[in-house]
């Protein structure tokens, strides 16, 4: 049975799937990654690729851009194809001044301008935090993984804005004073949806630009291998 934007028979994807936003990223990570990878789900070009990893079942699907995106595919893969783990692999504007660009930031808890943490039990606003099987286990690997590097790994906050172009300094400023370590799109729906889903959800960002420090962008030899620390980071988190 597919679902509206699913094209995968039943069966054809993982209970565990890595979630970049970006579709060509979704299939480099299969590719470079996953032993008998099959594709399984094309609609609008979110491609789904399913294979293995580590001898372990494993599916790689982009989220696309932002909170309503993202839920729409996490729901759909939690509720109807069974999928226990999602881990969004991705990127942040940094915002604590401890945080560089290059450095790995897990995501505890989400900070959002999103609707999503108040809309389920009314008068409430939820708490939006990442799967505690999930953050030990990244944590722990993401540590392994720079020891002895420059790379640094930061865990707490992040902030999933519905505005990439937010344009609120002030904003920033005031989320720098409390430590969150960057500003993203996605964590935040998709912890939103694994709450409700009953299932679990981490978000290993790589810091990409920076918000509140004036430091170089990555070169593209940088941005591969600062990149590959998040993505080994959250396929441990998502098969351990
Ligand atoms: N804002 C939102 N999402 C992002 C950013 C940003 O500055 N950088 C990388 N992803």
């Amino acid at each position: 049975m597919a679902t509206p934007h699913i094209s995968a028979a039943p069966g054809q994807i993982a209970p565990a799937v890595v979630m970049p936003g970006d579709p060509r990223r979704a299939e480099r990570i299969a590719k470079d990654y996953f032993s008998n990878v099959e594709l399984v789900s094309d609609v609008r070009n979110i491609q789904a690729w399913t294979g293995t990893f580590d001898g372990k079942p494993i599916t790689a699907m982009a989220s696309g851009m932002g909170v309503p995106s993202l839920s729409i595919y996490a729901t759909e893969l939690y509720r109807f194809y069974g999928v226990q783990r999602i881990c969004r692999v991705g990127t942040i504007g940094g915002i604590s001044r401890q945080i560089n660009i290059g450095d790995v930031a897990i995501g505890a808890f989400a900070h959002n301008n999103s609707q999503v943490a108040n809309l389920w039990v009314p008068g409430i606003t939820l708490s939006l935090a990442a799967s505690t099987d999930m953050l030990i286990t990244a944590v722990a690997k993401a540590r392994q993984l720079v020891a002895g590097s420059d790379q640094q790994v930061l865990t707490g906050a992040l902030f999933s804005s519905d505005f990439f172009y937010l344009d609120r300094p002030d904003i920033v400023e005031r989320l720098a004073d409390l430590g969150c370590l960057g500003t993203e799109m996605e964590a935040a729906g998709l912890y939103a949806c694994a709450l409700r889903e009953g299932r679990e959800a981490l978000a290993v960002c790589t810091v990409s630009d920076h918000l509140t420090l004036p430091q170089p962008p990555m070169s593209s030899a940088e941005r591969e291998t600062l990149f590959a620390t998040a993505l080994e980071v959250g396929l441990a988190a998502l098969l351990a």
